[in-house]
């Protein structure tokens, strides 16, 4: 194990009726709200209009941020910061999936900082202010609600970078399963897979001694692959609803990585197809983290063997380590297409044409990895080994 400092700052609310909460903690933060939210999920539930029932009952001035895209823009953040500076907002209030959350962090860190918030998600300076956040998650996926990462994309330069602040905390995060019954089939699919993606970058590292976290990992893939089957044949069941949202925020807020160094090639290289497709996070993940696995295999077999035995069953009996680890990376690929992820790059309609290009945009901060090292060859391999 690693030595670590671990330090978590978001107070959790979670389950059914907690969006009262929103009641004691908002006045907390002062009187004038920033909400953001996405592209009207939140109307269709009638979450926008509780929400804003409770404001007003707290007497709360409130300027409104919506259209927030899936892959939020970095023309989207910089709208929000000027309506937060021109109104002297006291609290960002993010109502949505991990992109107005997000969103909500590149604001909140944006009107403390006097240059281009660009320059926040490109590391060349780090968030050292923000304003308070608070979020209503509508989605189980990115763990944003207890983290304190946000990724943006500059759609004028195709690049999607994720970055991180302890300024960024949210102050709390108001998690009711029953406002994620409405989350479509699909997009359900794609939170569950980024849920098992971030557990994978924290369970395959060169760490030793490590067997509390192996099995926190293993219990939370375990817990998502019994639940995926059900939930997708019943998405307004509470109780599965329940247990994926609870998993998503662990999986994410930063207790799963005590004491070992989290990996996130896959997050990178995917991060880069979106950039220049514009695909959901959760769809390319399925697309192209068995490939990542299968490429980088060979640095450190015994941890994907004990993948495959733990997590998929896989029987090691007169098998070589290698083909057991191989057999459990293709039992991954097998159960993500078992509820319906996508397996393709060409599933998104997406070719030869610009392999190059995202292959470009996933170096933009150079070489990347810990279990291996990636270069701009190995990238290529696995964007070609994905088509
Ligand atoms: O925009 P609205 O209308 O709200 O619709 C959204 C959106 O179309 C919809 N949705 C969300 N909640 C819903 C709902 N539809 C019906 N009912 C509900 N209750 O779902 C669509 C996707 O929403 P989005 O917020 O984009 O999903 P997600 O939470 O998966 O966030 C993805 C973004 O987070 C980044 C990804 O790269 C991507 O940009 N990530 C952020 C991380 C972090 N901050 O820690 C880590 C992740 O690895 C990830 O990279
Ligand atoms: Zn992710």
């Amino acid at each position: 194990m690693q030595n670590f400092t671990f330090q978590n700052p978001t107070k959790l609310i979670f389950g059914k009726g907690q969006l009262e909460a929103l009641k004691e903690e908002v006045p907390q933060y002062g009187t004038k709200v920033l909400l953001v939210y996405g592209g009207g999920s939140i109307k269709k539930s009638g979450l926008y209009d509780r929400v804003l029932s409770i404001l007003k009952e707290l007497e709360i001035e409130v300027c409104e941020l919506s259209g927030v895209e899936p892959n939020p823009r970095l023309a989207t953040v910089k709208k929000g910061i000027q309506l937060a500076l021109e109104n002297g907002v006291d609290l960002v209030l993010a109502v949505g999936g991990g992109s107005v959350i997000d969103c909500a962090k590149a604001i909140a860190a944006g009107v403390k900082y006097d240059g281009d918030v660009w320059d926040i998600a490109t590391g060349e300076v780090s968030a050292v202010k923000a304003l308070p956040i608070g979020t209503v998650l509508t989605i189980a996926a990115t763990g944003s609600e207890m983290n304190n990462y946000a990724v943006i994309t500059n759609w004028e330069t195709n690049e999607k970078l994720g970055w991180g602040s302890p300024a960024v905390y949210p102050r709390f995060s108001i998690l009711d399963p029953v406002y994620t019954f409405t989350v479509p089939r699909e997009q359900t699919i794609y939170g569950m897979v980024d849920i098992m993606s971030h557990v994978f970058e924290q369970y395959f590292h060169h760490g030793t001694n490590t067997p509390l976290q192996d099995r926190f990992c293993e219990s939370l893939l375990k817990n998502v692959m019994e639940t995926a089957p059900k939930l997708i044949n019943d998405l307004e069941n509470y109780e599965y609803r329940e247990t994926i949202l609870y998993t998503g925020t662990i999986a994410l807020n930063n207790s799963l990585g005590m004491g070992i160094q989290g990996e996130w090639s896959a997050h990178n290289i995917e991060h880069a197809v979106s950039a220049v497709y514009d695909i959901p996070h959760g769809g390319g993940l399925a697309i192209l983290f068995p490939n990542w696995m299968k490429h980088v295999l060979d640095e450190n077999v015994g941890r994907f063997k004990q993948f495959a035995v733990r997590v998929f069953d896989i029987d090691p009996e007169g098998k070589s380590d290698r083909d057991v680890a191989l057999e459990g990376i293709d039992a991954l690929r097998q159960f993500w297409n078992s509820i319906g992820a996508p397996a393709r790059l060409g599933d998104y309609g997406i070719g030869e044409e610009k392999l190059e290009l995202m292959d470009d945009k996933a170096m933009v901060k150079g070489e990347f990895g810990h279990l291996k090292k990636l270069n701009k060859e190995d990238v290529l391999a696995i964007y070609r080994a994905s088509l």
